[in-house]
C-alpha cells in the first residue's frame, strides 16, 4: 500500500496507488492557484474542476490536462473517486462545501477565512475531526520566505519578551471587483478585516507563538466603498450587482492571553498609503522587527532593531524573494495527509491540522465587528 493510500481513504477503497486525486472548485485567483500548485507538486493530480466561468473552465482544464469539468460544485463533491476537494470560491460557500467533503471522508484545502462566522468555522472543524480527515486552510502569507527567516530568528527569543506587535494590510483602492461577492455581508462575512486582516492576525499571531486573543477594542467604517470609491483588483465572479455593506477600513486592539498586545489595520481603500502594503512591527524589551511588504515587493522586506555595544542598531537580512507560499502551504497539506498514515489506528491523526488555527482567527474577527457595532470591548470565544 502506498503512504497516501490511508486506510479507509478513498483512493484505498478505489485501487488508486500513488497519487491523490484533487478535485478544485473555483476559477479565480484562489481556483487557479490551488489548480496551479497542484498539478506542480509531486503525489496529487487534479482530476475535476468546477466553476461557473463555461471560457475560462475550458482554458484552464485544456491547458493543465483536467479530465472532469462542472459548472457547480455539488456535482464535482458528488463524485466518489476524490481524495480531496480545495475550495477557491465565495466564502459562504467554504462551509457548506467543506461540510459535504468532510462527511463525505475527504481531505479539503480550503481558503481562507475558514467561513464568514466563527461559529460555521467551529462546525467545520468538529467536522473534521470526526472524519479524521486534513482540513488545512490557506494562510499563505505566514509561509512567506522572510515570515518563516524571521520565526527562525525568534527561537532563540532575541527580542526577550515582545510586549506589542503592530499588523496591518492596507490598499490605497483595492476593493475587490466593487459590487462583487466580496462587498457582500452574507457572501464574504464582512470587509477588508476578514479578507486581508486576517492574513495579517495569522502572521503576527505565527511569530508570536501562537497567543490566544482574548479580547478586542474594534472601530470600522465605510466611507470610500458606499460613495463608489476605492474599486480596484478584478474578480472572476461574474455578478457585480452586490451592495456594498461591508466595512473598508476596519482597526482592533487586541488584547492576548500572554499579556502582550497587537494592533490590527486593515484597508481596501484609504487615503493612506501610495498602493498596497503590508506591514507587521514587533516590539520587544531588547529588540525589535518589521515586515514591511511594500506593493507586493519582493526584497528588502525585513529590518531588525537591536542593539549592539550600546548603540542603537539596523540590520537588513538579505532574503531571497518571498517564494511560492500558496504552493508551500499546499505542500504542508500533502505532507500532512502522508503524516497521517504513521498514525496507529484509533489515533487522531491530524491534530492541529483540523483547521483549529484558522477557528481562532475566525473568532477573532467575529469579535471585531461586534465590538465595532457594539462600540465596546468585546471577549473572544475559546
Ligand atoms: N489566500 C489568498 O492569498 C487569497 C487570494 C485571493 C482570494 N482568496 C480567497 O479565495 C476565495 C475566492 O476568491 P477569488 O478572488 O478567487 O474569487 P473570484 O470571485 O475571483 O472566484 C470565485 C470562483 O468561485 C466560483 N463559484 C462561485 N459559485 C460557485 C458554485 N456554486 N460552484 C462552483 N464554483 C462556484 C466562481 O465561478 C469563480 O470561478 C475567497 O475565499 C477569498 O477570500 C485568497
Amino acid at each position: 500500500m502506498s503512504a497516501r493510500t490511508l486506510p479507509g481513504h478513498t483512493a484505498a477503497e478505489t485501487g488508486a496507488t500513488d497519487e491523490l486525486r484533487v478535485g478544485v472548485i473555483g476559477l479565480g485567483f484562489a481556483g487557479t492557484t490551488h489548480l496551479d500548485a497542484f498539478t506542480a507538486l509531486p503525489g496529487a493530480r487534479v482530476v475535476a474542476l468546477a466553476g461557473q466561468e463555461p471560457a475560462r473552465l475550458a482554458e484552464l482544464a485544456d491547458t493543465r490536462g483536467v479530465e472532469h469539468r462542472y459548472e457547480d460544485w455539488r456535482e464535482l463533491v458528488a463524485r466518489d473517486d476524490l481524495d480531496v476537494i480545495s475550495i477557491g470560491v465565495p466564502n459562504d460557500l467554504h462551509h457548506p462545501i467543506a461540510m459535504a467533503a468532510l462527511q463525505g471522508g475527504r481531505h479539503v484545502f480550503c481558503e481562507k477565512p475558514l467561513a464568514v462566522t466563527g461559529a460555521l468555522a467551529e462546525e467545520m472543524v468538529q467536522a473534521a475531526r470526526e472524519a479524521d480527515r486534513v482540513l488545512e486552510v490557506a494562510y499563505n502569507h505566514r509561509r512567506r520566505t522572510d515570515v518563516q527567516w524571521l520565526r527562525r530568528h525568534l527561537d532563540s527569543r532575541p527580542f526577550g519578551d515582545i510586549y506589542h506587535a503592530r499588523a496591518s494590510w492596507l490598499r490605497r483602492t483595492g476593493i475587490p471587483g466593487l459590487g462583487s461577492w466580496f462587498t457582500s455581508k452574507a457572501t464574504a462575512g464582512g470587509g477588508p478585516l476578514i479578507d486581508l486582516g486576517s492574513h495579517v492576525l495569522d502572521i503576527a499571531l505565527f511569530l508570536l507563538d501562537e497567543p490566544k486573543v482574548t479580547s478586542v477594542s474594534a472601530v470600522a467604517y465605510n466611507h470610500l466603498g458606499a460613495a463608489g470609491r476605492g474599486g480596484g483588483n478584478k474578480v472572476a465572479s461574474q455578478r457585480l450587482d452586490f451592495d456594498f455593506e461591508v466595512e473598508d477600513f476596519a482597526s482592533a486592539l487586541c488584547r492576548l492571553d500572554n499579556g502582550a498586545s497587537l494592533q490590527l489595520e486593515a484597508s481596501w481603500a484609504s487615503y493612506s498609503k501610495a498602493h498596497e502594503d503590508i506591514e507587521v512591527d514587533l516590539l520587544g524589551a531588547v529588540g525589535g522587527a518589521r515586515l514591511h511588504v511594500d506593493n507586493y515587493s519582493t526584497t528588502d522586506t525585513l529590518t531588525v532593531y537591536s542593539d549592539v555595544a550600546g548603540a542603537p542598531t539596523i540590520s537588513k537580512p538579505q532574503l531571497r524573494d518571498p517564494g511560492k507560499h500558496h504552493q508551500s502551504v499546499i505542500a504542508e497539506f500533502l505532507t500532512a495527509i502522508d503524516a497521517g498514515a504513521e498514525t496507529p489506528e484509533g489515533q487522531p491523526r491530524y491534530v492541529g491540522h483540523y483547521g483549529e488555527f484558522a477557528l481562532h482567527r475566525s473568532r477573532v474577527v467575529d469579535a471585531v465587528y461586534q465590538s465595532a457595532a457594539e462600540r465596546r470591548e468585546v471577549e473572544v470565544p475559546q
